[in-house]
Parts: structure tokens; C-alpha cells; sequence
């Protein structure tokens, strides 16, 4: 399990990279003016910047149906596979994540892609795993949407069935209860090894699941003393029932100004012109009732539109890098970022915020 060309298995203390660059509304669900597009031009550019100041990866989300509400929230998204491709070959250094639905792709199909682009970025590809939770765009599938266990049970034999296509020189049959296949191999291998695998698994299931398969796990929380908790559980139960080793990364929206009240003005404005019925879709589509007008729902939802749910680090760039920090103190290996012009804030976070993070040690 190495990939020496992998930033995500470098040396900084705390990673860096971008979520969701890909699909319209990145990570907030807001009418608020914003310059992300999804053109292949406009793509090319944000990988660009994060490649030349540095970040450590890119991970892409895989959305097939939008939202709804007045932005359609996330309804204009590329395929991320396709779109790992095309970031390898227009970037040098990054990492490049393909995030894959395991039920939507054949694990023949899907160890073939990985290791295709594994070859075009030279050894910095990473594979995020995901099961699906989302019925609406799983609706579309032939697949369908299994129930939450039966859905991480799927995605193990789907995981082996794929560890062995780019491990075994030999072919080999596979007999479970999901996948029967005769005389299976893969060439070429991944450039190194095992790509890095990733997974956002937080329910029990899904941690046992990263535990047993996953080089970093991605958990969203606003709550410093649960990402605490989760980072050191997820170890422990990584390496004494898996005897493997996990880092624990997180993701969070940045607004990052000159001055804190202009850093607050443009967080109040995603809120203003927020797209809530678009909030209010995905959060059904979760499970939630979010019709109560309480603090606490107002709050919740005020995180979906913001930062889909995770939190946000709003301020000058010495408070995002205490934010950063704090974030690092508490177990994070690492951090996604989402922002509201990701080209141009990208560029400031360079010129701004990585300086200072290198003086607080976080950067080498
Ligand atoms: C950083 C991050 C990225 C994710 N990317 C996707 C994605 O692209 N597509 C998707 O359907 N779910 C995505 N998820 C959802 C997770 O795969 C997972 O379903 C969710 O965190 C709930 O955990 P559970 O499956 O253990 O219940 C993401 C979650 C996080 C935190």
C-alpha cells in the first residue's frame, strides 16, 4: 500500500485540496454571483491554480441529478472519471480523485478506468469510494439504491473484487453473493501499487468499511471534539482489526477576505440569496424534515446552504489558519475546501493564507 507519487502520502502536516470543483454550486447552495463553471476551460484553470500553489488533491463529487430549486443545485456536474483524466493531463503534481457510485460501475470496468488514469497522472490518482444514498438520482440507475447495509456489504465485495484485479498476475473466478466471474485480470497494473483508496463512510458500518479498505476518510462536522473522537476511533479500529494505518481528513467551505466584516458580508450573502428549496430536497432526500422553522433546524439548513452540511471557516486568513488549526489539533490530517469563486479564491488562499501556514507549521 504506497504510492510515492502521491501528495496525499507526502510530507505536510496538513493536507490541502478542493471539493467538489466540478459540479455547479460546488458546495453551496446559494443564488449569490459566484465564477465557478462547469466548462472544460474553466475546469482546467481551477486544477491549474491548485497545482501551482501547491494543494494536495482534488476530489471531485459524483452527482448525477440536480436538486431542484432556483440554482438546481449540483445539476450540472462531469462524470468524474472522465474528468480525472482530463485533470491528470493538465496538472503535474496534484492528486487526482475519481469519485465512483460502486453499484453504478462494474469492478472490471472501474479497476480499468483507475488504473488508465493512474498511468495518464504518472501515480497520483485516488479512488473515492462511494455507496449511494441518494434515491432521487439512483432512480435514474438500473442499479437502484440498496439499503444502507446491504449497500456497504455490496461495496466490500465490489472493493475486493477490484484489489484483486490489480493485484493477481494469475486470472481468477469470483463466487460471492453479489459478483460471479470467470477468468477475471486487469492489465496494465496501477502505476504503484494500489491507488489511494478514499471514503466518507460515517455511520458505524460505513467507519468499519473505511477502516477495513480506506487510506483517508473524509468525516464533516462542526463540532472540534467529534472530530477528535472520530479521528482516534477510526485508527484504533483500523489498525488493530485491519492492522492498516488511516488518515482522517474533513472538509469545510472557506471565505477568506482582507478584513473579517468583508469576509462576513459575502457569508451573509450566500445566505440571503440561499436556493432553500434546494437544501430542503436534499435534506428530505436524507431523511430529513426540515419544515420546522425552529433555531436548530434554521442552523442546520444554514449548513447545507453554505457547505453542504460541513462547516465554514470564514474570516481574515490568519483566522482561517486558526481555524485550520484547530481543525489539525483535533485529529484532521487534512482539509477539502470549498469555496464560492474557487479560480480566483484558490489564488488568494496561495498568496495569503499558505504563508501563514507554513510559519504555524501546517505547510512545509
Ligand atoms: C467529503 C465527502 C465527499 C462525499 N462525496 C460524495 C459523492 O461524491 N457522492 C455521494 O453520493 N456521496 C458522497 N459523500 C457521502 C458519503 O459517501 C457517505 O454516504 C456519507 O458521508 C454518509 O455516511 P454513511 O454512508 O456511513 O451513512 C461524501 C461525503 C463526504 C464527507
Amino acid at each position: 500500500m504506497s504510492q510515492p507519487t502521491s501528495p496525499l502520502f507526502g510530507d505536510q502536516p496538513l493536507k490541502i485540496g478542493a471539493f467538489a470543483p466540478n459540479a455547479s454550486g460546488g458546495i453551496s447552495m446559494t443564488e449569490a454571483p459566484r465564477s465557478l463553471r462547469v466548462t472544460w476551460e474553466h475546469q482546467k484553470k481551477i486544477a491549474q491554480n491548485l497545482d501551482r500553489w501547491g494543494f494536495d488533491v482534488t476530489v471531485p463529487i459524483a452527482r448525477w441529478k440536480g436538486f431542484g430549486g432556483s440554482t438546481n443545485f449540483n445539476g450540472n456536474a462531469f462524470e468524474t472519471f472522465t474528468w480525472a483524466a482530463g485533470i491528470a493531463e493538465a496538472t503535474e503534481n496534484i492528486a487526482v480523485v475519481a469519485t465512483t457510485h460502486v453499484a453504478t460501475i462494474d469492478p472490471v470496468v472501474a479497476a480499468k478506468m483507475a488504473a488508465t488514469v493512474d498511468h495518464i497522472s504518472g501515480g497520483r490518482f485516488g479512488l473515492n469510494v462511494v455507496m449511494g444514498w441518494n434515491s432521487a438520482e439512483m432512480a435514474m440507475m438500473q442499479c437502484g439504491l440498496l439499503e444502507h447495509e446491504e449497500r456497504y456489504a455490496y461495496g466490500a465485495e465490489w472493493m475486493d473484487f477490484v484489489d484483486r484485479l490489480w493485484a493477481s498476475d494469475a486470472p481468477f473466478d469470483v463466487d460471492g453473493k453479489f459478483f460471479r466471474a470467470l477468468g477475471c485480470e486487469s492489465e496494465p497494473k496501477p502505476v504503484h501499487g494500489r491507488p489511494i483508496v478514499i471514503n466518507a463512510g460515517n455511520s458505524k458500518t460505513g467507519l468499519d468499511y473505511s477502516a477495513k479498505y480506506a487510506d483517508i476518510n473524509f468525516f464533516v462536522s462542526t463540532d472540534l471534539e467529534k472530530m477528535a473522537a472520530h479521528s482516534a476511533a477510526l485508527k484504533k479500529a483500523a489498525r488493530e482489526e485491519y492492522g492498516r494505518d488511516i488518515q482522517t481528513m474533513t472538509a469545510a467551505l472557506v471565505v477568506c477576505r482582507d478584513t473579517e466584516a468583508e469576509a462576513k458580508r459575502v457569508h451573509d450573502e450566500i445566505l440571503d440569496k440561499a436556493d432553500w428549496t434546494s437544501a430542503e430536497n436534499l435534506m428530505a432526500i436524507h431523511g430529513v424534515d426540515s419544515n420546522s422553522w425552529s433555531e436548530q433546524m434554521t442552523k442546520f439548513k444554514e449548513r447545507f446552504i453554505l457547505a453542504h452540511g460541513a462547516t465554514s471557516l470564514v474570516g481574515t486568513p490568519e483566522q482561517i489558519v486558526d481555524g485550520l488549526q484547530q481543525m489539525a489539533a483535533h485529529g484532521m490530517e487534512g482539509v477539502l475546501m470549498g469555496f464560492l469563486n474557487y479560480a480566483e479564491e484558490i489564488d488568494y488562499v496561495g498568496e495569503n493564507v499558505l504563508p501563514l501556514m507554513r510559519e504555524a507549521g501546517l505547510r512545509k
